[in-house]
């Protein structure tokens, strides 16, 4: 096990880059069975969602499109709180199915404001591939049909997931090392 600091927090090893890109593979699998003949638009949440995308898409071999969107925050009414707002969509969605590739869900409030927007531009079905998933923490009602690897309420980063900015180069995954931290 290795350790790294971040922001002078330290973090150690979680989940090794061979255990991510076998998870990876499983899903890639299911989803190769599942939406054959669908032509389905992955739509990749930037930035945590990049080196996820990059590996799934390699073992996904059915006929698909991906593209890159991003999501602004702004703040909404007093009773929306805070909207995210997805941007970069260029391509008509209409009557397609779409596959929502995330770096983690979490509360579900990001993955939530995704389904809805995309549900209101039309599609007809919606799948969410996320890399990994807390379910623990999960406090919304959208099915997240495919997550490669299930992990308890922890902080983590790597493998494209950030701690304040840094560590989305990391090629493992870190969890923040609670017993060694000192704050
Ligand atoms: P949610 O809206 O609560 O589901 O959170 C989703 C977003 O919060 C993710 O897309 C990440 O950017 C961020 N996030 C949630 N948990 C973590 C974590 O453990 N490490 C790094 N970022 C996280
Ligand atoms: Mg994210």
């Amino acid at each position: 096990m290795s350790s790294v600091v971040i922001h002078g927090r330290t973090f150690k090893t979680k989940i090794t880059s061979s255990e991510i890109l076998k998870a990876i593979g499983e899903v890639a699998d299911q989803i190769n069975v599942d939406l054959k003949g669908k032509k389905p638009l992955f739509l990749a949440v930037l930035n945590g969602s990049f080196m996820f995308a990059a590996d799934l898409m390699k073992k996904v071999n059915i006929e698909c499109e991906i593209s890159f969107v991003k999501l602004a925050s702004y703040e909404g009414t007093s009773s929306t709180g805070t909207v995210k707002q997805l941007i970069g969509l260029n391509e008509d969605i209409k009557g397609r199915t779409v596959v929502i590739v995330e770096d983690i869900v979490d509360t579900g409030v990001t993955i939530e404001h995704v389904w809805e927007q995309l549900k209101a531009l039309g599609v007809s079905e919606i799948k969410i591939a996320t890399l990994l998933f807390k379910p623990a923490a999960y406090t919304k009602t959208v099915p997240i049909e495919y997550a490669a690897i299930v992990i308890p309420n922890d902080f983590i980063v790597g493998y494209g997931l950030d701690y304040k900015g840094l560590g989305r180069n990391l090629e493992d995954i870190y969890v923040l090392d609670y017993e060694n931290d000192g704050k």
